[in-house]
């Protein structure tokens, strides 16, 4: 349900409606989400791989949930061109440290929006032949999705609103923000 803002990001009026999700019921989530996971991945050292940058402030907690061996490594991607975007074809700006052959592989992200990038590179990773390859995302928003996707573990469902904070972003601006918000049509210039 949504709630105001916290005091602290009042000058946030003109840019930011309601607060969606707090602090506080994300990292509630987040918890559950580390607990499920660390029973399904117990003795198997799973690796999660999130796409930077709007994942790292839920891979950082989703860790700390994790209360089994687990590693984590991350991937980059760029846009060829609009068009290549449009069909979820991306180019990876920086690849994996890690080798994932035999290993169980967890993909974590933010949000799964259409779907079509994280299609794509679960393909790309899909061929590296890991034992294992699941997906873990923070926000789904299912109004938006031209690609099925199996989603093993699952924060919350999103309304079909652009939103933003705790990673999530609109040009760069307001990734830092604790709690998720819904942006003001008027902010998105
Ligand atoms: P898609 O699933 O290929 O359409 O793209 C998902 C990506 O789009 C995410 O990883 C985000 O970077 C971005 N994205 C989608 N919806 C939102 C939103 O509401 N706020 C901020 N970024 C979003
Ligand atoms: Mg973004």
């Amino acid at each position: 349900m949504a709630q105001k803002l916290p005091e602290a990001y009042a000058w946030l009026s003109d840019d930011i409606k309601d607060v969606l999700f707090s602090a506080d019921a994300i990292q509630q989530r987040v918890n559950e989400l580390g607990a499920a996971i660390s029973r399904d991945y117990a003795g198997r050292n799973p690796l999660l791989v999130g796409v930077l940058k709007g994942v790292v402030f839920f891979m950082a907690d989703l860790l700390r949930a994790i209360s089994v061996p687990v590693e984590v490594d991350f991937i980059a991607v760029s846009s060829y061109t609009p068009e290549a975007r449009a069909q979820g074809i991306v180019k990876l700006a920086k690849d994996l440290e890690t080798p994932l052959a035999g290993r169980h592989v967890l993909f974590v992200e933010d949000v799964i929006d259409t779907g079509l990038t994280l299609s794509y590179l679960l393909r790309n990773l899909r061929a590296r032949q890991p034992a294992s390859l699941e997906v873990c995302a923070l926000f789904d928003k299912p109004a938006h999705r031209l690609i099925n996707i199996p989603v093993k573990y699952k924060g919350f469902d999103l309304p079909d609103h652009f939103v933003v904070g705790y990673g999530l972003d609109y040009q760069e601006r307001y990734r830092n923000l604790p709690f998720v918000g819904v942006l003001r049509a008027q902010a998105l210039t």
